[in-house]
């Protein structure tokens, strides 16, 4: 008897603990439990596609593991071999377009979502519990965890400025491949601005050819750019992880470079600012952005198109003195230069519905009268809570980015002097984490809240170290306040399981900050392929 009660002890304690395993992957799931079995992983798994749908999302996982742990897994259709890691559709996964379930027995890996962006994140979460684990000749013994997982908010974005410094396609990737890694889903590229315009218009070559020479540090940096080719590529590489590309084609301002490119649109700036606005008294500069924006809504399919309008004010010094903008106000009866600003942009704005786009716009853009249901305001004012407040009360959608804590290019440490700051006021890691938008929005508006962004302007960020040392690791605590609901969060679980991926931050060459370790310098890297390549010279 009494042997019989020890080992009910016994088993009882070990079941206790196994529950009470905290479930490593960031963000952190709804719901997770721990098996007893784990699955071997090794050469031999198969990947079973259950319909062609699916058939990205495998490439997805199939590509990863030969990238990282050198296992070229093999697809198959076959449904009934062993050893599989099988993706399906389910409506046993959660609710809502991205939920998902990740079943992990000893003879098969299920992963199950309710549409392919639920099994992409499956997908992230097994290469999460694969990556911490060792991978033993060739065999990685995964834990037998047992998920049910759905996502917050449908927008978990990241902006990146490549108008003031160009980071290129291969960094692109790898970005894109950590936002997968951490289910955000949305990437908005923010493609023109006032250094350089970094997207070829095949309708106005001198776009690129003339304007995208240059950048925010230096106006003789040579000519560097997106093809149509590379977008087309960088865009199937994010849908294929679950992540929509949403370009920024920012007007009327911070229009400079396109200025310089076609100076016959340009409604001037000023001494700080020069050619920043577009001319929105020349009736042809409609129809020459238009024509631009056709191109763009081709290259790229997620229907919505970003057209900036913030900050317009920083350059509109000529306006007043423009004949065709006079001649445009007295016609139109538009009192002042914001009314002018507000014509624009609800003129441009026809021009996106009628490519049955949505219009994405910056805060600013709140006070224009543009249809709700085809328009998101992306809130980045943290100053002006009235913004977001006037936003929600006009019945807009919003995505929220405030400054603070959403700005990557505000420093994640007190003690770092590059970089930008509010006052006193910067980004660090918690920020980030805990931010609680209960307190901006009333339960009334919660549903227009589409969800959270962080911003990274590159002003402050000439090359890609520089770019990894704001994203990372702030980019974890961004997608867990973007995925995980205030009732599973906890900042000290969170800041243990994210000391376990530094090592994966290393193992990818990234320039990270450590906030564990704050006077960490990490070991300067050039981009990956150059160093695999410089390493291959010197053996
Ligand atoms: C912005 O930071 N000008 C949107």
């Amino acid at each position: 008897m009494n042997r019989i009660f020890l080992i009910t002890v016994f088993l009882t304690i070990k079941l206790f603990l196994f529950s009470q395993t905290p479930c490593p992957v960031i963000p952190a799931p709804v719901k997770a439990t721990l098996g007893k079995s784990a699955f071997q992983l090794n050469k031999y798994t198969r990947i079973y596609v259950g319909t062609a749908l699916l058939k990205d999302a495998a490439v997805y996982l199939q590509k990863e593991l030969n990238k990282k742990e050198l296992l070229p897994l093999g697809l198959t259709t076959a449904s009934s071999i062993p050893n599989t890691i099988r993706l399906t559709f389910s409506k046993e996964a959660m609710e809502g377009d991205e939920g998902y379930t990740l079943r992990i027995t000893d003879q098969a890996i299920h992963i199950t979502g309710n549409s392919v962006g639920g099994v992409v994140n499956g997908i992230s979460s097994l290469l999460q519990l694969i990556r911490l684990q060792k991978n033993n000749n060739g065999t990685v013994a995964i834990d037998g965890w047992q998920i049910t997982d759905a996502p917050r908010y449908r927008w978990r974005g990241f902006m990146l400025d490549e108008s003031r410094h160009f980071m290129g396609k291969e960094k692109v990737l790898q970005l894109l491949d950590w936002m997968a890694f951490y289910k955000l889903n949305r990437f908005h590229w923010h493609l023109t601005d006032e250094p350089a315009w970094r997207l070829e218009i095949r309708r106005y070559p001198r776009l690129t050819l003339v304007g995208s020479a240059g950048s925010f540090t230096n106006p003789e940096a040579p000519a560097a750019c997106y093809t149509q080719q590379q977008i087309a590529e960088v865009v199937h590489y994010a849908a294929q992880r679950n992540i929509t590309v949403i370009p920024e084609i920012d007007m009327p301002g911070h229009a400079t470079a396109a200025n310089r490119a076609y100076p016959q649109y340009s409604g001037g700036g000023n001494a700080q600012h020069p050619d920043f606005t577009f001319d929105p008294g020349n009736e042809h500069t409609y129809g020459y952005l238009t024509n631009i924006l056709r191109e763009v809504n081709m290259l790229f399919p997620s229907g919505m198109i970003h057209l900036g309008g913030d900050e317009v004010s920083f350059g509109t010094d000529q306006w007043l003195k423009n004949d065709g903008i006079r001649k445009l106000m007295e016609g139109h009866s538009l009192k002042d230069l914001k009314a002018v600003e507000r014509y624009f942009m609800e003129r441009m704005a026809d021009s996106v519905y009628g490519m049955n786009a949505k219009l994405l716009v910056w805060d600013e853009m709140a006070e224009v009268n543009l249809p709700k249901d085809k328009t998101v305001i992306f809130w980045w004012r943290h100053d002006k809570p009235a913004q977001l407040k006037m936003a929600l009360d006009r019945g807009y959608d919003v995505v929220v980015c405030p400054r603070l804590p959403f700005y990557f290019d505000f420093v994640q440490d007190s003690a770092h002097r590059m970089g930008r700051k509010w006052g006193k006021g910067y980004s660090p890691l918690k920020d980030v984490y805990s931010f609680n938008l209960s307190a901006l929005v009333d339960a009334q508006h919660q549903k227009q809240v589409q969800g959270l962004q962080a911003n990274l302007w590159t002003e402050t960020v000439p090359n890609a170290n520089r770019m990894d040392y704001l994203t990372f690791p702030r980019i974890a605590a961004l997608a867990e306040a973007a995925w995980t609901r205030d009732e599973f969060k906890n900042y000290d679980d969170f800041t243990g399981r994210l000391k376990k991926q530094l090592p994966l931050y290393r193992d990818d060459d990234i320039y990270f900050y450590n906030p564990f370790n704050p006077s960490e310098i990490p070991e300067p890297v050039y981009f990956r392929k150059d160093k695999r390549n410089l390493s291959a010279q010197e053996n």
